[in-house]
């Protein structure tokens, strides 16, 4: 195999999304990645209404898949295979990428790939920078939050997690009790980067525990009891009390992410890894603040931060597609253990 070239379908959560990568020579290389975004249509229902989505997914799939295609200047018949999210995720939406890619690889006669969702993400820093087993992976977003360590294309070793709420499920709860725009996140960063990190010490959940176990969702609870304790007291809250609010909050969980990273490096760094590397995931690794922690703890134990572009951190199909290319490299899966799994642990 000197060359492969995948199609790849993601619709697992509130993005429609199809890319056409390439494996050869030089490495991984995305010829095209589509990503078609639900925000408006769930911004009334505060949350991703799961009706709502797969009918998005099912409307829209096919036109993504079409401008994948033509994006890289490639027909169906041009490419290698199919690989397609079977999972975890909302199953609606999950179905819709399933039924679809069954359906375009009966047409072609091309191989069809089901994909873990997580292993997906998980795999990324392989395509953008060929990063070699084992390495570290922290998945931060909306809807994830876990460390995982990297051993080969089917093997994935969870560390530990969020118990509850995702970091960015927190930055986008927090948004929403101070009066922000969603997606809570960026609008957070922003507020926070002009206010006053110490004025209100929130609390660092479970770091008085041993592990990798993170809890995010007793944080929104106290930013709600502060909020609450200046209203009681001036009647509001000031453009400045919500930027210290924004700030403090931040401030923790940067704090409890990179201590965290801290004792996940200490497990994975025993593996004695020829190129020790800490790779992350997620739309909350664009906060620059969590970043910089992330960095600092990396830098101090000799081990590489690798950040992919935020394109292919947060949801898209190109990182589906290659995950279906390594997979079909190492001779994994075929059509008979494609189903859709609404649940589906690495
Ligand atoms: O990876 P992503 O697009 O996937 C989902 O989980 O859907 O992540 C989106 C999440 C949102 O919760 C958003 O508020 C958060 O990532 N996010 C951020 C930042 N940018 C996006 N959180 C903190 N700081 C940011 N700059
Ligand atoms: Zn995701």
């Amino acid at each position: 195999m000197a060359s492969l070239t995948f199609l790849g379908i993601e619709s697992s959560c509130d993005d429609s999304a199809a890319a056409v990568v390439r494996w050869g020579e030089k490495g991984g290389e995305v010829l095209s990645s589509v990503v078609e975004g639900q925000t408006a249509l769930h911004a009334d229902f505060g949350g991703v209404v799961p009706e709502i989505a797969a009918r998005a997914h099912a409307e829209r799939l096919d036109g993504c898949v079409e401008r994948a295609l033509a994006e890289a200047g490639l027909s169906l018949a041009d490419v290698d295979g199919i690989a397609v999210t079977s999972g975890p995720g909302l199953i609606g939406g999950v179905l819709s990428g399933v039924m679809l890619a069954k359906g375009l690889a009966a047409g072609s006669g091309k191989p069809l790939l089901g994909v873990n969702h997580l292993a997906g993400h998980a795999l990324t820093p392989r395509l953008t920078d060929g990063l070699a087993f084992p390495y570290l992976m922290l998945l931060v977003s909306g809807g994830h939050c876990q460390f995982l360590i990297a051993h080969g294309v089917d093997h994935f070793q969870r560390l530990g997690g969020t118990i509850d709420d995702a970091p960015g499920e927190a930055f986008d709860k927090t948004a929403k009790l101070l009066g922000l725009p969603q997606p809570g996140g960026p609008v957070v960063e922003r507020e926070a980067a002009l206010g006053d990190a110490t004025r209100f010490r929130f609390p660092r959940p479970l770091l008085d525990r041993e592990g990798c176990d993170m809890s995010f969702s007793g944080l929104k609870t106290a930013l709600l009891r502060a909020r609450d304790a200046l209203i009681a007291e001036k009647g509001g809250i000031t453009v400045q009390d919500r930027r210290d609010l924004c700030a403090g909050f931040q401030a923790a969980v940067a704090a409890v992410l990179a201590e965290k990273t801290r004792r996940a490096l200490a497990l994975y760094l025993p593996l004695g890894p020829a190129e020790p590397a800490l790779a992350v995931a997620g739309g909350v690794a664009a906060n620059q603040t969590i970043r910089a922690g992330l960095m600092a703890v990396c830098a101090a134990s000799g081990v590489r931060f690798l950040a992919p572009p935020l394109r292919l951190c947060t949801d898209n199909a190109a990182m589906i597609a290659w995950a279906g290319i390594e997979r079909f490299r190492a001779g994994l899966g075929g059509p008979t253990d494609l189903v859709a799994r609404p649940r589906w642990p690495l």
